[in-house]
């Protein structure tokens, strides 16, 4: 029997800045569904292969390194808190986020020998009563029959507005112009990659989230798995 048929999934892919993760994290609070937040995983490999000194171009030895990642994701210990990861014990939920290990994940994610290393582990993540999955394959190749799969995008300028006000927030300091071009380089590194390369799938519901509040695309997508009778 396969388990992906009975369990109910919602894939949301796009590229980064789009809102996935906000939209995802929110939509699983809604439904009580487990959520899978796919490129903290490849966040997690490129943050260990700093540590452990591996080569970002060394296929074999990051391969090595993802089967065993010594992963744990800590739930928020109050409502208005974040969800923390930690690496090999140490509690990296922070250094993850930043520019400079996304971009480092964007290299790795781009060998084929790195992504079947992870395959089995991100599908691990579906357990009742449901699964929200964040990523860019997760509707192409990760839960290829997921019932419902949502493209979500929003234009480059949009995504590097949104990042600077994060990251601001944060107290990072970094320029717009200097996200813009890190934004439009990592597009094209994941939309261009051979392997699972970032695109819609056939079946997807693409959603423009240039000008939606986060509201109006969660009801969106809410409505969408009404309407399939997912709820
Ligand atoms: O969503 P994110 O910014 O945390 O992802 C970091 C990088 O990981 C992104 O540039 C591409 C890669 N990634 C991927 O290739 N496949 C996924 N399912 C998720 C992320």
């Amino acid at each position: 029997m396969n388990k992906k048929k009975i369990l109910p999934v919602v894939t949301i892919d796009g590229p980064g800045g789009s809102g996935k993760g906000t939209i995802s994290q929110l939509l699983a609070d809604r439904l009580g569904w487990h959520m899978l937040d796919s490129g903290a995983l490849y966040r997690l490999l490129a943050q260990a292969a700093v540590s452990h000194a591996v080569a970002l171009d060394d296929a074999e030895a990051l391969k090595v390194l993802a089967i065993n990642l010594d992963v744990q994701f800590v739930a928020a210990s109050t409502p208005s808190g974040e969800s923390g990861v930690l690496l090999e014990g140490n509690d990296v939920s922070r250094i993850i986020r930043t520019e400079g290990i996304g971009s480092m994940a964007s290299q790795v994610a781009a060998l084929p020998l790195v992504r079947g290393a992870l395959l089995e582990r991100q599908r691990a993540f579906l357990q009742p009563p449901g699964l929200v999955a964040d990523g860019r394959d997760m509707g192409t190749v990760v839960f290829s029959d997921a019932p419902l799969k949502i493209y979500l995008t929003a234009s480059a300028e949009e995504r590097a507005q949104r990042r600077f006000k994060q990251l601001k927030d944060k107290g990072e300091s970094v320029s717009l112009a200097a996200l813009l071009e890190d934004i439009k380089a990592r597009d094209h590194r994941d939309m261009n990659r051979a392997t699972a390369p970032l695109k819609p799938a056939d079946d997807a519901v693409v959603l423009d989230s240039t000008s939606m509040t986060i509201n109006q695309v969660l009801d969106y997508i809410v409505k969408e798995l009404e309407g399939r009778q997912l709820t």
